[in-house]
C-alpha cells in the first residue's frame, strides 16, 4: 500500500517538473536567442557541479532505499527449539505441528510432495520475514525466530499451475513455554 503511495508521489512530482519545463519552454519563446558562445560556456561551467551533485544524489538514494536483508542467517552451528515438517502440495500446505513457539529458532525441513514451491512467511502486515524453495526430492532447511506470538501467513512464491494463488496457510505462533 504504502509503496503504491510512495509510486504516486514520484509520478506526480515527474509530471509536474516536466509541466514546468513545458512552461518555461513556452515562457521563452517570444524572446531573442542569447549569444551562442556564452551559453555554451556556461553549460560547461555547469557539467562538472552536476556531474557531482548527480554522484552524492545517487549515494544517498542508495544509502537511504538499503534494507536490512530480510532472511536471516544459515549458516553456522544452530539448535533450533521446535523442528516443523513442510510439505508442499499443488496447492496446499501441509504444516506440522501448526503451532510454533516464539522467540526461539524454529526449523523448517521444506520439500514438496509433487513440483517446486516457495515456500514464504509474512507478518500481520503482509510483510516477508523469510523464504525457500519447496523442491520435490529435496528438503531445504530454513532457520527462523518469530519476535512475537500471532498469526502468519504462508503463501507459495514460485508460480506451480493454476490454484498457485490459493495455495495459503496460516502459522500459529505462541509464546514460548519457558516465557511464563
Ligand atoms: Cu505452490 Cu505456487
Amino acid at each position: 500500500m504504502t509503496m503504491q503511495n510512495d509510486a504516486w508521489v514520484v509520478s506526480l512530482v515527474g509530471i509536474g517538473l516536466v509541466a514546468l519545463l513545458f512552461i518555461y519552454v513556452i515562457a521563452q519563446a517570444g524572446k531573442t536567442a542569447p549569444d551562442p558562445t556564452t551559453v555554451q560556456k556556461g553549460a560547461y561551467a555547469l557539467r562538472r557541479p552536476f556531474f557531482w551533485a548527480l554522484i552524492v544524489l545517487g549515494i544517498g538514494v542508495t544509502y537511504a532505499t538499503l534494507r536490512t536483508f530480510p532472511i536471516p542467517k544459515q549458516q553456522g552451528p544452530l539448535y533450533p527449539a521446535q523442528i516443523v515438517q513442510v510439505v508442499a502440495h499443488q496447492w496446499s500446505w501441509q504444516i506440522s505441528p501448526g503451532s510454533i513457539q516464539a522467540g526461539v529458532p524454529i526449523e523448517f525441513d521444506v520439500t514438496s510432495a509433487d513440483v517446486n514451491h516457495g515456500f514464504a512467511i509474512f507478518d500481520a502486515h503482509d510483510r516477508l520475514l523469510t523464504q525457500t524453495q519447496a523442491m520435490p526430492g529435496y528438503t531445504n532447511r530454513l532457520i527462523y525466530t518469530f519476535a512475537r506470538p500471532g498469526n502468519y501467513r504462508v503463501l507459495c512464491l514460485e508460480y506451480c499451475g493454476v490454484a498457485h494463488y490459493g495455495m495459503m496457510d496460516e502459522l500459529h505462533v505462541v509464546a514460548h513455554k519457558g516465557d511464563r
